[in-house]
């Protein structure tokens, strides 16, 4: 990563081309921003879930082919004739993901930013994550550092702090199973389609609170790691003496749903207590796919409030839970501003991309 030489102070406005492409989404989006002020223009995806699903999982060649149309109709669509008039910079993302789906996302923000001669922003996925929660105006207002993350996805658990300069600390992370594996694999031996998060959700809203009793993995361990995989056990032991009959009364199964995601909701909620008091953090943002679950939002905001009134609670938007490229966009502008680009004839894509 170079300094830039273009002119990217706060003032003017800059309207960023994000691009993503690290897993089985293709989104393009086109975020503008002059001051405080930013605005989501365009924000668009598509995702391949449909033709993995027959699968099972996501197949990496499959995925990458998959994009090279997709990114070639959302960039015709979203940017017209005068193409190059419509950004002043490229973000894109460079990692974590599969290499080939990374590569189609990457290979397209550096033609076009060679073709336009305008400067390109290497983004790390994760950043991206963390970044859907500034695309709210009200988080935005209310962003200081240091900053705790919680990212909790099917894929990663982790607490960052974030800090003023751009560099990040990993507080903690999953020594096993994410958080929405948890729920993906708990639904599963339910008997649940995945994913199972939004399933066990539902399930949870009619269940009545202690008629099952799961473990609090980790609980009792004074760091800040995750663990998940204890509580897949201690569902599969309960479903293999008692899933028939689980299965055969629906109070039950809303009463088991309802223990899953109370014991994962505990266990997040309170390393992440943990968390602020030992990181002394004004701010805690909320993101990845679990952050949809809506006890998890309410718990935390109850929790963040009793125990640290001070300090302000910032979960992402809905519109930005998922993979999307406006989150690129918006990491890319605080490297932007930073006066910070990549040469395109050498950004690379890093599969194991690390904050
Ligand atoms: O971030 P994401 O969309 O994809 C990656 O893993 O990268 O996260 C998906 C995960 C799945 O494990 C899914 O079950 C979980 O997020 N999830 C939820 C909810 N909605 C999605 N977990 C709990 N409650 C929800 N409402
Ligand atoms: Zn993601």
């Amino acid at each position: 990563m170079s300094s830039m030489t273009h002119d990217m102070t706060n003032a003017q406005p800059l309207r960023v081309l994000g691009i993503e492409t690290s897993c089985d989404e293709t989104a393009i989006a086109l975020l503008r921003v002059e001051g405080e002020r930013l605005h989501v223009e365009q924000n668009l995806v598509t995702s391949q879930i449909s033709i993995h699903e027959r699968y099972g999982g996501v197949v990496p060649e499959i995925a990458a082919r998959s994009h090279v149309p997709e990114m070639i109709s959302l960039l015709s669509k979203s940017l017209g004739d005068s193409w190059s008039e419509a950004f002043d910079a490229i973000a894109v993302t460079r990692g974590p993901g599969l290499s080939m789906a990374l590569l189609v996302g990457l290979e397209s923000a550096k033609l076009l930013a060679v073709l336009s001669g305008k400067p390109i922003i290497g983004v790390n996925h994760l950043e991206g994550h963390l970044a859907s929660s500034w695309l709210n105006a009200e988080n935005r207002a209310r962003w200081q550092f240091p900053l705790l993350a919680l990212s909790v996805s099917g894929g990663h658990s982790e607490l960052l702090l974030a800090k003023q300069d751009g560099s990040y600390e990993i507080l903690g992370g999953t020594r096993d199973d994410a958080a929405g594996e948890a729920f993906d694999k708990a639904a599963k031996i339910m008997g649940l389609p995945y994913p199972g998060g939004p399933q066990i959700a539902k399930l949870a809203e009619r269940g009545r609170v202690g008629v099952f009793s799961l473990p609090r993995p980790m609980l009792t361990d004074e760091g800040l790691d995750f663990s998940f995989s204890g509580l897949k056990t201690a569902v599969r032991v309960l479903w293999e003496k008692e899933g028939e009959r689980i299965k055969a009364d629906d109070q039950r199964r809303y009463d088991l749903a309802k223990e899953v995601q109370q014991a994962i909701v505990d266990v997040l909620v309170e390393k992440t207590r943990r968390a602020i008091e030992r990181a002394g953090v004004q701010a805690v943002v909320l993101v990845g796919g679990v952050s949809a679950n809506e006890e998890l939002r309410r718990q935390m905001r109850a929790m963040i409030e009793v125990n640290f009134p001070g300090v302000a609670f910032l979960p992402s938007d809905r519109a930005y839970i998922t993979d999307n490229a406006a989150m690129i966009a918006a990491a890319g502008v605080w490297h932007l501003q930073r006066g910070e680009s990549h040469d395109p004839l050498t950004l690379d894509l890093d599969p194991e991309l690390s904050l």
